[in-house]
């Protein structure tokens, strides 16, 4: 009997055909597993779940899925799934790492730049036909070259955020559960500091891209916030959790920043309404992973991942298994 594979929402059609190919495969609709209820409700009978991001993979799900050999997260974050849940019921569980490496980082350059120049209040002001020809002080934004950027995670994301941010010549500063190795440092120009204080006090652009765990929930609040120079710049690509949201619209709405770009939130897809409001916040809907390239690279490992677990290889046979 062919075995079931539940994708929870609509993904790059190829990938959907690969599977196809071998097991039966239900396609949910858009939105539908984003709710816990539906999720525990449908599981039973499927023995592979490929979920996105915004599926909480709980407990209660978990258990639910008797038939459950495999998850693998359509992401590199799996913070939405219950890694301890999935243990306990012997379920194997995998991510997509790598492949979204260079997209993300692309896309925290592009808030970057639209933060640094003000590129979407300019062009509301254009659209609007406010425009009444060139002014000398109109839209000063910030120059990024001699100014340091202040990385908060410096895993693959964050070395690649690091790469980008050299060719256009930044200092780079890092905070990192772990020191990078000397030639790591020297390949970026990397200075490490030990904590989040001397990150943020140093920082004219502190772009974050640690995972969310326990203890990075909210790790920039207000404290952190009051810290940084009122001429610096937010970055997050990581997750909206790090940064407590009601915290930072009020340090934008005050100025004691100049800005932030955001691509994810901390109740998506809800946004802290006085972040809608705050000064030079740009803002977009957790699409850093967006290009047609990482969006099929991140299904096809996904895929991997439940064929591999579902073929009975070994674990390090099987693309990206976490460790449990
Ligand atoms: C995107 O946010 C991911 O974790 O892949």
């Amino acid at each position: 009997m062919s075995k079931h594979i539940l994708i929870t929402e609509p993904i790059v059609e190829e990938v959907i055909e690969k599977l196809r190919e071998q097991y039966e495969v239900t396609v949910g609709e858009r939105g539908r597993y984003n709710d816990e209820k539906n999720l525990v409700q449908d599981i039973p009978g499927y023995h592979g779940l490929l979920s996105m991001l915004s599926n909480p993979v709980t407990g209660k799900v978990i258990k639910a899925g008797t038939d459950l050999q495999v998850i693998a997260n359509h992401a590199v974050g799996y913070n939405n799934i219950d890694l301890e849940a999935a243990n306990r019921s012997g379920i194997q569980v995998a991510n997509t790492p790598d492949v979204l490496t260079e997209s993300t980082a692309d896309f925290a350059m592009a808030l970057l730049l639209a933060t640094a120049r003000k590129l979407c209040e300019a062009q509301e002001y254009l659209r609007d036909g406010r425009f009444e020809g060139w002014e000398p002080l109109g839209f000063l934004g910030r120059e990024l070259s001699g100014s340091t950027m202040g990385i908060l995670g410096m895993g693959r994301i964050g070395t690649a955020v690091a790469r980008r941010a050299r060719g256009f010549n930044m200092d780079i500063l890092y905070k990192n559960r772990s020191r990078a190795s000397r030639e790591t440092e020297q390949e970026l120009g990397a200075r490490y500091v030990d904590s989040v204080v001397k990150l943020a006090r140093s920082s004219d652009v502190l772009s974050l891209n640690c995972p969310l765990t326990d203890e990075t929930h909210h790790i920039i609040d207000a404290e952190i916030l009051q810290q940084m120079k009122p001429t610096s710049l937010i970055i997050n690509t990581a997750r909206g959790a790090v940064i407590d949201e009601a915290a930072l619209a009020a340090a934008l709405h005050e100025e004691e920043i100049a800005g932030a770009g955001l691509d994810v939130f901390e109740e998506e897809p809800e946004v802290h309404p006085d972040l809608l409001t705050a000064p030079n916040c740009v803002i977009t809907p957790h699409i850093a992973s967006a290009t047609h390239q990482t969006r099929t690279d991140i299904g096809m490992l996904a895929a991997d991942a439940i064929i591999g677990v579902l073929e009975g290889k070994t674990a390090n046979e099987i693309p990206n298994l976490l460790a449990l």
